[in-house]
């Protein structure tokens, strides 16, 4: 029997007990504080995928895309990127695959130079890694252009003479011309109107298709994300509590933090407002997260099951779900019936199941 090439079976990128720490003012000399923006990461992307990470803002989605791509140091733990351990190579190793990896930032304007002609921008990239030809840079600056549908003719314009929308064509552009493999796309379309929304991520589906890409796609729009990703991974302080092919986590979610999430989506007909779960309170510091289950000081669940101790004692860890197939669960008591529990009736009776579930399993333990 032939051998399968490595390439085939390995997951493109794998981030395995993945953390990334800041210190920041205060705290004493021996224990510093430490904001810990990516705490204990693992995640497998698949060559051709799109793996969506959403979370509230603070949850370390930049973060953990900036680690990924090697622009950030690890604090603990390892990137490997097609089977190549990204935090023990030697700079210019680094350098070499970093090529392959690319981001594409929210903000189009931010992320360009004033005062550079477009097409240089675009160019600089292929420059700085080694690309001496000129008129071969050119040439695929113009293809590049065209290829996210801007004439080649405005390579010589500002970045102020473009609209959001072809701005961020432009850094699109940019990101492709090195031809990556992989892409971060870090919220590449809140900052433009919801009219050219749709255009820009057709055009980065088309690029997926075309290119053969591979996405980390970070948003806060749930809406986007089931519509553009294979997969999402559901971040919360810097952890990830829940993650699987998207559409079996936005129909049949079980950690009581995504259903939070998709209930706050006005879509769902079912809803009025009264139906909707709103989290109360501030995401607490990244700096001293809360012990046990770091969700628990704003978890419903936890609330109508009674303030069950292990919640504050035990870390509940990322395992796979035993109802389903590729899904994985950060919670003591994952809910079994997710879609119904995005409505106020749904949620009573899925914690009251979770209950007799809780009680079972400590009856259990008591007879064991
Ligand atoms: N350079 C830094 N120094 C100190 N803290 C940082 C730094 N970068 C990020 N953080 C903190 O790390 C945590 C995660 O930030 P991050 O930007 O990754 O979150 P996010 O999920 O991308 O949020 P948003 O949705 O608002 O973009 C936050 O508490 C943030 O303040
Ligand atoms: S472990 Fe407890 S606090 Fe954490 S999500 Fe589950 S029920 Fe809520
Ligand atoms: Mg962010």
């Amino acid at each position: 029997m032939s051998k399968v090439p490595e390439a085939h079976i390995q997951p493109l990128l794998q981030l395995r007990g993945l953390r990334r720490y800041f210190r920041v003012k205060g705290g004493t000399l021996f224990r510093p504080n430490m904001v810990k923006a990516v705490d204990g990461i693992d995640l497998s992307i698949e060559r051709g995928m799109t793996v969506a990470l959403v979370g509230e803002s603070g949850s370390g989605k930049s973060t953990l895309g900036r680690v990924a791509l090697g622009l950030q140091p690890v604090t603990a733990g390892k990137v490997i990127y097609d089977g190549q351990d990204l935090t023990s190579l030697s700079a210019s190793e680094r350098r070499r695959l970093r090529q392959k990896m690319q981001i594409v930032f929210q903000d189009p304007f931010g992320s360009l130079n004033p005062r550079l002609p477009i097409g240089d921008q675009i160019e600089e990239g292929l420059h700085a890694h080694g690309n001496r030809d000129r008129q071969d840079r050119r040439k695929r600056v113009a293809k590049m252009m065209d290829l996210v549908g801007l004439p080649a003719e405005y390579a010589s314009r500002y970045a102020h003479e473009f609209s959001g929308g072809q701005r961020q064509r432009i850094g699109i552009a940019r990101a492709l011309a090195l031809e990556p493999e992989f892409v971060v796309l870090d919220e590449p379309v809140s900052a433009l109107d919801v009219s050219i929304q749709s255009q820009v991520l057709n055009l980065l589906a088309d690029l997926r298709e075309k290119q053969g890409l591979t996405y980390m796609f970070i948003s806060h729009n749930l809406d986007v994300v089931g519509y553009f990703a294979d997969r999402v991974a559901v971040m919360y302080l810097g952890k990830v509590v829940e993650t699987g092919p998207v559409d079996q986590v936005f129909t049949k979610p079980q950690h009581p933090y995504t259903i939070a999430l998709l209930s706050a989506v006005p879509k769902i007909e079912a809803h009025d407002t009264a139906d909707r779960l709103i989290l109360e309170g501030e995401i607490p510091s990244p700096i001293n997260p809360p012990s046990g289950c770091r969700f628990r000081t704003r978890c419903w669940l936890r609330e109508q099951l009674g303030n069950p101790e292990r919640c504050a004692t035990e870390e509940p860890l990322l395992a796979a779900s035993p109802r389903a197939l590729d899904v994985a669960v950060a919670c003591h008591f994952p809910l079994e019936d997710g879609a119904a529990s995005t409505t106020k009736v749904g949620r009573t009776a899925a914690a009251a199941s979770a209950k007799s579930r809780a009680g079972a399993s400590a009856t259990a333990r008591t007879e064991a």
